[in-house]
């Protein structure tokens, strides 16, 4: 919001003529777009419906009292900037309302119209701070969560790679080996079949029953598959794990994202093509100094997880743009959606709603270190159950490289 843009504000009073002179002060001034609301419940409705910048909260109403009014609405998950009206100069509720997430108070009656529209430009510029505040407490504990993960990561990416390295070699190596025992012993079973020795050949074939040579021989293959895809998994958890270590960061140089979008579509085509119809709405983009390896491991991940949430048909449409000095690229999926009260914690390492051993839980965590740390920019996400997911990257246009 601008300074020349008008405000858009909310006021929940009951008593007609308080509400009549705020309109009409409010009004005078021409910088408002008002609404007005007379009891906690339709004042609800409209905060979510409009997304006002200001409420003008009178903690009396019809169906609510005192700071339980207060709660309503911050419980609301409101973005506006609360002003509360008391009718008497009530300092004690004023000041527990302060605490409590509201930006100011004004006393009914003895505010006049200077007071009021400063009040208001006030609790803006306070609610503004606020939420800035908030944010880059979250990024860092988010930033410090990463910095402590990405340290065990690389250490525990390294100790596991060796011996992972020579356990897939040696059941590479034992499946040629059984399968030459066992072409050996049907070789052997063939030419036994014609020894004039019945007695022995009878020995031989209970044995071969009591020990159950038959059912291993097939489950033999069946066991070293399983476990050669077992230990691919293990690689590919150390492979993610490794991007958190800082020595994996490649060259940074300038490049166009639309073209690291494109040649990622391509590898994960397979992924994508049964899945959904994919729309690539890019428009031209400017170089962008960045670790373009790096960027084309966020789009996957993003892309994946897109795909993963439609259950059997659906879109998924990508965007570039520039907006001033920034771009951004918006992935939307008409998935399955994200729980309110699993949001806040999909970036966090490890966390994930797929079946065992099917994710990791590191994609996201993978992507918001890359995005925030290598490049300094911002990943949001936008969802609702049901009906689908939006992420949207953006990245500065002018950068240095991150030595993070
Ligand atoms: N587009 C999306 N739609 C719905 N849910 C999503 C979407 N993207 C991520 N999620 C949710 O966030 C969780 C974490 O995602 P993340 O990519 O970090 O891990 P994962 O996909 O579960 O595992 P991995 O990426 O290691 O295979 C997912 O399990 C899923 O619940
Ligand atoms: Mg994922």
């Amino acid at each position: 919001m601008n300074d020349a843009s008008p405000i858009s504000l909310l006021l929940i009073e009951d008593e007609d003529i308080v509400a009549l002179y705020l309109q009409e002060l409010l009004e005078e001034s021409g910088r408002f777009n008002l609404l007005r609301a007379s009891s906690l419940q339709e004042g609800l409705l409209y905060d979510q419906q409009k997304s006002p910048n200001v409420i003008l909260l009178d903690l009396g109403l019809p169906d609510s009292t005192g700071l339980d009014t207060l709660h309503a609405l911050l419980n609301n998950h409101t973005s506006a900037a609360i002003i509360i009206m008391t009718g008497t100069a009530d300092e004690e509720l004023a000041s527990a309302a302060l605490q409590q997430g509201a930006q100011d108070y004004l006393v009914k009656g003895q505010s006049d119209n200077t007071l009021i529209i400063k009040s208001i430009h006030y609790a803006l510029e306070r609610k503004q701070f606020h939420d800035q505040l908030q944010q880059s407490h979250r990024q860092m504990l988010q930033s410090e969560k990463m910095a402590s993960i990405g340290q065990l990561a690389a250490g525990v990416a390294h100790e596991i790679n060796n011996p992972m390295g020579f356990i897939t070699s040696n059941l590479h190596t034992l499946h040629k080996y059984t399968q030459r025992l066992s072409d050996f012993l049907a070789q052997q079973s063939k030419a036994l079949a014609s020894h004039p020795d019945r007695e022995l050949l009878d020995r031989l074939n209970s044995e071969r029953k009591r020990l159950k040579i038959d059912y291993i021989n097939k489950d033999l293959e069946e066991l070293i598959n399983e476990s050669l895809s077992g230990a691919q998994r293990v690689i590919k958890i150390v492979e993610n794990l490794r991007s958190f270590s800082r020595t994996d960061q490649h060259t940074f140089a300038e490049a166009d994202l639309n073209t690291i979008i494109a040649d990622t579509v391509k590898i994960i085509w397979n992924e994508l093509k049964y899945k959904c119809t994919l729309h690539q709405e890019l428009e031209d983009l400017p170089l962008v100094p960045c670790y373009p390896h790096q960027l084309g491991q966020v789009f996957m991940n993003l892309l994946l997880n897109a795909a993963q949430a439609i259950e059997q048909q659906g879109d998924i449409t990508v965007k570039t743009f520039t907006d001033l000095d920034q771009v951004r690229i918006t992935i939307t999926d008409t998935g399955a959606g994200i729980a309110p009260e699993a949001i806040c914690k999909i970036f966090d390492p490890f966390f994930t709603t797929k079946p065992p051993g099917r994710g990791t839980g590191l994609g996201l965590s993978i992507v918001y270190d890359i995005i925030t740390n290598k490049h300094h920019g911002t990943i949001d996400v936008v969802s609702e159950v049901g009906v689908g997911t939006t992420f949207t990257i953006t990245l500065p246009i002018h950068q240095e490289e991150s030595h993070e």
